[in-house]
């Protein structure tokens, strides 16, 4: 039996497992780095780290398998999207990565849409420009480190450095390059017209293929260092959310991804590119040759919930290390005595600011309609309802844009919370599916390493083999009404204060 490996190059670690053909998986290690926060906005990574942490969870899952580690046919690389890797002509890294989530570029994003101009960049790429896609941090790096820009000779993106690492060669695909704004979504190519008009040379950006291409080998040196096979091929691998999605099957139209991780994301496949006319959510490549998908992403899912859990659940915290009874689990024992709505108490899940639907880095977090009555219990309850209702933004997005919708699969922390799944079938009034296996993109990963290697004949096919639906939660039909109500006022509340976010977004400073 052959085993393929899926690393997911994520932003707080790396997590690699190996799997079967049937999705069995038979090794799993995870390791860390840190994120750096030099200034306000921004936030950067050591590349050396991401490799580093790589190579360290391919000797693990080499160790578990022991002897069985020659069955590993192939290797599939997933990362976070729009990270930007400046080498040199010598291939050393030129100044810390910029990340996703750094917002430092929000001059740099009127620039590229003064030269482009809107409805250009949208014709060409497919999105507008947002401080968290790589042409901006490119135009930055011009502006403000052009004696660091004068000696770039390659920007890759995070996984395709670990590729670098693993196989000497410069490779990116289609995914990933979707998420640069220097990319032709549509025609799939880089798209000379956006590269011109910046004046950024093509020959500064990798070689684009297939996901399910090989784009290397393993070095036999690498492959000593973790005592994996010589040789075995590299798929081209994908964006963490076009593995995120092939690993919980969203390969055919109709199937909506609905993961909270994080940031929080709704993304839908498509068998031809849809643009959103107002660019309001993304048109990206799925990893699926010539298949494409469209995605929201709010950026404080997960993460406003574990924001709330380290600042006001210490209490829980500390009943987790007396009884071992999860923090998260505490904290949901007492949302869920709280009635749906809170009793009128509404979070804005804006704490890293928004980008589905707003594209607003100065919005922030926002608890409105407190009243005496309210307590812990209504503000936890308040906090997975917000998220939800942002995710609910990009799904009704989805909907004006005539794209079917007929079931939604979810994901991450919302997919394990059975109260946070009912809220997302409530909210959304879709039945909401969970998943036999939920290792994210490690697995889509992996499962396009299979498609390279010949285990399966397509990306459809080896989801098909591997992911199963476990179990559905209805929507309550009779919550949809207060549910809607709620939802419309959650949607007044950002207008309201659009302006008094810019306001506070000065005094932060
Ligand atoms: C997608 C995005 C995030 C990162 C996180 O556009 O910015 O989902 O890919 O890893």
């Amino acid at each position: 039996m052959g085993y393929m490996i899926g690393i997911d190059v994520g932003t707080s670690g790396v997590k690699t497992i190996v799997v079967t053909d049937k999705g069995d998986i038979v090794a799993e290690a995870t390791a860390s780095y840190p994120l750096y926060h030099p200034k306000a906005g921004w936030a950067e990574q050591d590349p050396e780290d991401w490799w580093q942490a790589t190579l360290e969870s391919l000797r693990q899952v080499s160790q578990t398998l022991g002897s069985k580690a020659n069955r590993v046919k192939a290797i599939g690389l997933s990362g976070q999207m729009h990270g930007s890797v400046f080498l040199d002509e010598a291939g050393h890294i030129l100044r810390p990565a910029i990340l996703w989530c750094d917002v430092r570029t929000s001059s740099q994003c009127r620039y590229i849409t003064e030269r482009v101009g809107q409805r250009e960049l949208i014709r060409h790429t497919s999105n507008p420009a947002l401080e968290g896609f790589t042409a901006p941090k490119i135009v930055w790096l011009q502006q403000n480190e052009p004696e660091i820009y004068e000696r770039v000779d390659k920007v890759l993106l995070p996984k395709d450095y670990v590729r670098y690492r693993l196989t000497g060669e410069l490779f990116t695909e289609m995914s990933d390059a979707a998420g640069t704004l220097l990319f032709d979504v549509t025609h799939r190519r880089w798209s000379t017209h956006v590269l011109d008009a910046l004046g950024i040379s093509p020959d500064i950006l990798p070689e684009c293929r297939e996901s399910t291409d090989i784009c290397g080998r393993l070095r036999p040196e690498i492959a000593e260092a973790t005592g994996l096979p010589s040789n075995i091929p590299v798929a081209g691998g994908g964006a963490d959310n076009a593995c995120g999605a092939t690993g919980a099957g969203i390969v055919r139209p109709g199937r909506v991804l609905s993961s909270i991780g994080s940031s929080g994301v709704i993304l839908v496949h498509t068998d031809s590119p849809q643009t959103d006319p107002q660019a309001k959510v993304h048109t990206f490549n799925h990893a699926i040759p010539e298949k494409w998908y469209v995605m929201g992403v709010i950026m404080a899912a997960g993460f406003s919930l574990k924001w709330f859990r380290d600042n006001l659940g210490h209490l829980e915290k500390q009943m987790e290390i007396l009884t071992g009874i999860d923090a998260y689990d505490l904290m949901g024992e007492q949302a869920a005595s709280t009635p749906p709505g809170a009793e009128g108490l509404i979070f804005l899940p804006y704490l890293n600011g928004e980008r589905t639907p707003h594209a607003d880095a100065s919005a922030r977090g926002v608890f409105f309609g407190l009243n005496p009555r309210h307590t812990k219990g209504h503000m936890i309850r308040a906090v997975m309802e917000g998220v939800v209702y942002a995710l609910r933004d990009s799904v009704e997005i989805i909907r004006e844009m005539g794209i079917p919708i007929s079931q939604v699969r979810a994901i991450g922390g919302g997919a394990k919370s059975p109260l946070w799944r009912q809220m997302q079938a409530d909210i959304m009034q879709l039945e909401v599916a969970a998943l036999n296996i939920d290792e994210g993109p490690a697995l889509g990963a992996a499962l396009l390493a299979g498609v390279a290697a010949g285990i399966y004949e397509s990306v459809e096919e080896a989801a098909e083999n591997t992911v199963k639906i476990i179990h559905t939660t209805e929507p309550n039909h009779n919550r949809a009404q207060s549910y809607n109500d709620y939802y419309q006022l959650f949607g007044s509340l950002y207008p309201a204060l659009k302006d008094s976010f810019q306001k506070a977004a000065k005094l932060e400073v």
